[in-house]
């Protein structure tokens, strides 16, 4: 897969005008992008509507943890807007992560992620939420149950990626939020890692929001990311 192709760009901002701003600023730069609920709720569907229509791949990260029919119907929604991704929270189990896959079975491009456990977390705040495992043990274990409810692929640290890469075998999507350019601050990533180490531990898509969005040159940060990992497309490279 090539460089840009395994980059998507978080548009962490609130308002349409400023997404479409950044959107026109990167041009052919970025083929993929991920909508969260601050944008979605700001913006509104027409938003991803008219990435789709503009040939962009979107990231719905609707992070879905409610009741299975409601979570088929958000699932259904997302994949009428012409969506590739929509995440849903492993920590409701079995019953929603397979009513996601069944609902999106309606929409061939539509890939269900799993999210394991947020980048911000640490084994000590799972703790504190009656979670005694590790934060790479409980990683590991979502992600089983969400292999078995059928879903395509998990989010998770860039430090799991290995780890999930060896547990999922090589067709499921892992995507990494949490990376950082080497000498780049770590910001609130608890778990963080750089681009090419998470892509080259077996990470699919790494995600990239600040560190783009709000450098003085948007495109040009984003050609430092694509830098990070073209390494591993030279012969011998690993
Ligand atoms: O930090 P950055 O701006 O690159 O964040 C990109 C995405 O990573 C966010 O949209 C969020 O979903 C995810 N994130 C996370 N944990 C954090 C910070 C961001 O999972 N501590």
């Amino acid at each position: 897969m090539h460089p840009t192709d395994r980059i998507i760009v978080a548009l962490d901002v609130d308002t349409r005008r400023a997404a479409e701003n950044m959107v026109d600023r990167l041009g052919a730069e970025c083929r993929f992008y991920k909508v969260g609920l601050e944008l979605l709720t700001a913006a509104g569907p027409g938003l991803v509507e008219r990435l789709v229509a503009d040939g962009k791949e979107v990231f719905l990260d609707l992070k879905l943890f409610e009741i299975p029919n409601s979570v088929a119907g958000a699932v259904r929604a997302a994949g009428a807007l012409g969506v590739s991704m929509v995440t849903v929270h492993s920590m409701g189990g079995t019953g929603i992560m397979a009513a996601a896959v069944a609902a999106a079975g309606d929409f061939p491009r539509l890939r269900v992620l799993a999210l394991t456990v947020v980048t911000s977390m640490t084994s000590a705040d799972l703790a504190a939420v009656g979670i005694s495992a590790s934060a790479e043990d409980q990683v590991l274990r979502l992600a089983g149950l969400a292999e078995g409810a059928g879903c395509h692929g998990v989010i998770a640290a860039p430090q799991e990626a290995g780890a999930l890469r060896g547990r999922l075998g090589p067709r499921a999507l892992i995507v990494t939020p949490g990376v950082v350019l080497p000498g780049e601050s770590r910001g609130d990533h608890a778990r963080p890692g750089t681009p090419r180490a998470a892509v080259a531990a077996g990470a699919s898509h790494v995600v990239v929001g600040r560190a783009v969005t709000r450098a003085a040159d948007p495109a040009a940060a984003l050609r430092l990311v694509r830098g990070d990992l073209l390494v591993l497309n030279t012969p011998g490279a690993r």
